[in-house]
């Protein structure tokens, strides 16, 4: 791997863990003011001293994180549709390889629908997003989005999806827990991360997935919505952090938070 591409990657997924607890606030690229993120300056100051990386859209770092901020910033770069629109699927690039470079990201994301309609459009985003990115010494984060079908969140789909993303050049890829997750990340020769999904019922809940991911070869989180829209997010991300780089079980874990709140 390319000297620069591997260092991006390292500040991105800690080496001496081999794991990244992401924090995901990119979600009003299709869903707008989403519940605890309407103002996202605000959502994301506490947190961000404990992310490894921080994903997001250019229009939300530029209007909401401070420049001086010490973090590498994985730029969501796919887009063009929304949850009322008629089809999620159906997105394009929305940011050039240039502006991302003057951002000077760490990486670059873009989501995949396979077995969709628009599964050949986002593989060949994805394909292209891989060229220009490569020329910079970028990695890209593949996404396997399920758009409004989560009722494919199983094994053999995620595998299928996030292989595929491998093969396309992906430098890490982001996925669903699932059952089975070991067959997900023993047949993807590149990183994966997971997100974390919609609320859990408990903190413990959430604890849960982060700890049996890892356990079963993730590369750590990539998580939102159980950090932040928590009543205590930065508790919540303590104690992910917990699982995913000290390998904390989820009782110990839910101790930290309890701690932390
Ligand atoms: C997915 O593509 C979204 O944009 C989020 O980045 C992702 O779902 C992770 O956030 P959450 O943990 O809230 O699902």
């Amino acid at each position: 791997m390319d000297w620069g591409l591997h260092n991006r990657l390292s500040r991105i997924i800690k080496p001496d863990t081999h794991r990244t607890v992401m924090l995901a606030v990119d979600h009003g690229y299709f869903l707008g003011p989403t519940h605890k993120l309407e103002d996202a300056r605000e959502t994301i100051k506490p947190l961000v001293s404990y992310a490894d990386a921080l994903m997001l859209t250019r229009g939300i770092l530029r209007t909401s994180v401070d420049s001086g901020v010490d973090v590498p910033i994985v730029l969501r770069v796919s887009g063009g549709s929304s949850i009322i629109g008629k089809d999620l699927s159906n997105e394009g690039i929305t940011t050039c390889i240039e502006d991302a470079v003057r951002l000077n990201v760490a990486a670059v994301a873009l989501s995949i629908f396979v077995g969709t309609d628009f599964e050949h459009q986002t593989l060949m985003n994805l394909a292209t997003l891989v060229d220009q990115a490569q020329a910079y010494g970028i990695p890209v984060l593949a996404v396997t989005a399920v758009g409004k079908e989560l009722g494919k969140r199983d094994v053999r789909f995620l595998s299928l999806s996030c292989r595929i993303a491998a093969e396309l050049g992906a430098g890490f890829v982001k996925t669903y827990y699932c059952d089975e997750f070991e067959k997900v990340t023993e047949s993807c020769p590149v990183p994966v991360v997971i997100a974390g999904g919609p609320k859990l019922e408990t903190e413990l809940d959430a604890f849960k997935m982060a700890h049996d991911a890892v356990e079963k070869g993730a590369a750590g989180v990539d998580m939102g919505r159980n950090i932040w829209q928590s009543e205590h997010p930065v508790a919540m991300i303590k104690a992910v952090r917990a699982v995913v780089h000290q390998n904390m079980t989820p009782d110990e874990a839910l101790d930290v938070f309890e701690k932390n709140k």
